[in-house]
């Protein structure tokens, strides 16, 4: 398995901090938010990684991450990470940014993980365990209206809003998604959105309509890194995880 980590998009909501450096170059506690999702992939077993990014950030992240060899875990029997990058060169979506990546992931399955997400539950079973269709990870919130959601019936999702007025459920999908190869016949298919952008959701929902959407409930923190707010309080989460 192979993963795409996107690590584009414009950050305003983090405006000023983002008008010169790009939003997954800020520092959570000690490091990069970045290196969350890297060390997430690498300690569930992936090793060949692509990062997508501006081509106005793209020498920031060669220089902080190089070709990967500083995230080879000491206790597995990994030798190797292999980091690559890919270009998009506007922020038009997050189906997009997996796109660019078709030729890298070839005829594997993929991991997509939104580079600002931060995830402390283990994903290595789910990700070991996957097979075909897509996995999305949900996340039970206090502010559904703020995310997408998906309405879940008998152990199965039924339905995905994006940021619904009246939301279905609480369970918001987070920034992590396991897809088979037909995810990028599927992302040929999709229009872009009213916003123009190629947006994620309606990738997840042809998944959804051919029944092969499945997902797992994440119980432990979560984080989101979209304003200073969610910055600030995943700093603060990871400097007391570090003195426990
Ligand atoms: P968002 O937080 O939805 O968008 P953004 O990063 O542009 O921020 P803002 O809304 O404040 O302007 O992006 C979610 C993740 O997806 C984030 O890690 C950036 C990434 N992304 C891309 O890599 N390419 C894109 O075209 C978009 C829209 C997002």
């Amino acid at each position: 398995m192979k993963a795409v980590i996107l690590a584009g998009g414009s950050g305003t909501r983090l405006h000023p901090l983002t008008l010169v450096t790009n939003k997954h170059l800020l520092p959570v506690f000690d490091k990069p938010v970045i290196y969350y999702a890297i060390e997430k992939l690498v300690d569930a077993g992936v090793t060949k990684i692509m990062v997508v990014t501006a081509p106005h950030h793209i020498d920031s992240f060669v220089r902080l991450l190089g070709s990967g060899q500083h995230f080879v875990p000491k206790r597995t029997t990994a030798k190797q990470i292999q980091i690559v990058y890919g270009i998009q060169n506007e922020p038009n979506g997050i189906a997009y940014g997996l796109f660019i990546a078709e030729d890298y992931i070839g005829k594997d399955n993929c991991v997509l993980f939104l580079g600002d997400n931060i995830f402390l539950d283990d994903i290595t079973p789910t990700i070991q365990k996957f097979k075909k269709g897509a996995s999305v990870f949900l996340k039970e919130v206090r502010d559904p209206k703020r995310f997408g959601i998906a309405a879940v019936k008998r152990g199965k999702i039924t339905s995905i809003e994006e940021k619904p007025a009246k939301p279905k459920s609480n369970f918001a999908v987070t920034g992590l998604y396991i897809y088979d190869n037909t995810v990028f016949k599927k992302i040929r298919k999709i229009p872009p959105s009213e916003r123009g952008e190629y947006e994620i959701t309606d990738v997840n929902k042809l998944y959804l309509e051919e029944g092969s959407l499945h997902f797992n409930l994440l119980k432990k923190e979560w984080f989101d890194i979209g304003t200073v707010d969610s910055l600030h309080k995943a700093s603060q989460f990871m400097k007391k995880q570090t003195r426990k």
